[in-house]
């Protein structure tokens, strides 16, 4: 699946090196969401995470985003939270590699899973939860076409005190409506 700077595909073993590169990076992954990242990862459990990630589930699907330029890995993006009854998913999204962060590469990448949910897979609502000092990741969502649905208030305790989460999603209408 492409788009016009990065490809996502399905994760190989052989992807192991690259993500190990950021996952114990706290200044990547204090902007990410869940427990998972908060201790030291090692490249065991890592490589257990890419090996379920790789299988098909009805529940997640997992890609990496690699650049269509080189076909290298730089980061990955993912429906974690998939309710067929509600035709809504949840999405993660990680651009792994720093040097890279607001270049267009997650504004991509994100755009071609949202061709995936909407008009392949059927679904009516994504959404995404983002930290209230992640100003980036909410430019981001926002170009996509996401709309600040509420605040979740004091949800995630991080930097030593708890901060307030967005709540971000997009109808399928407000998708044809920006396509
Ligand atoms: C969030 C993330 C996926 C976005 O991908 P990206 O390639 O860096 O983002 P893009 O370059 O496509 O878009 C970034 C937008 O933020 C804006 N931006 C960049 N730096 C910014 C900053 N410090 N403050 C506010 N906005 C900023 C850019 O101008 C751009 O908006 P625009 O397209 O309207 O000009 C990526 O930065 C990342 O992986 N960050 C670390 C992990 C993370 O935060 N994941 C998301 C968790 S919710």
């Amino acid at each position: 699946m492409e788009g016009k700077l990065v490809r996502l595909r399905a994760y190989e073993k052989s992807d192991l090196d690259a993500v190990m590169k950021w996952v114990n990076d706290e200044e990547v992954t204090d902007l990410l969401g869940g427990e998972m990242l908060v201790y030291p990862v090692s490249s065991i459990a890592e490589a257990k995470f890419i090996e379920a990630a790789a299988g098909s589930s009805d529940r997640q699907k997992n890609f990496v985003i690699e650049t269509l330029a080189e076909r290298r890995y730089i980061g990955a993006i993912s429906f974690n939270v998939i309710e067929w009854h509600n035709r809504c998913a949840g999405l993660g999204i990680v651009i792994g590699d720093k040097s890279l962060w607001g270049k267009g590469y997650g504004t991509d990448a994100m755009r071609v899973m949202m061709r995936l949910g909407f008009d392949k897979m059927n679904l009516h609502r994504l959404w995404r939860h983002v930290h209230n000092y992640n100003p980036r990741a909410i430019a981001s969502y926002e170009r996509c076409g996401f709309k600040r649905e509420g605040v979740l208030r004091q949800e995630h305790f991080a930097r030593g005190r708890y901060h307030d989460t967005i709540v971000m999603g997009i109808l399928e209408s407000e998708y044809r409506a920006v396509t």
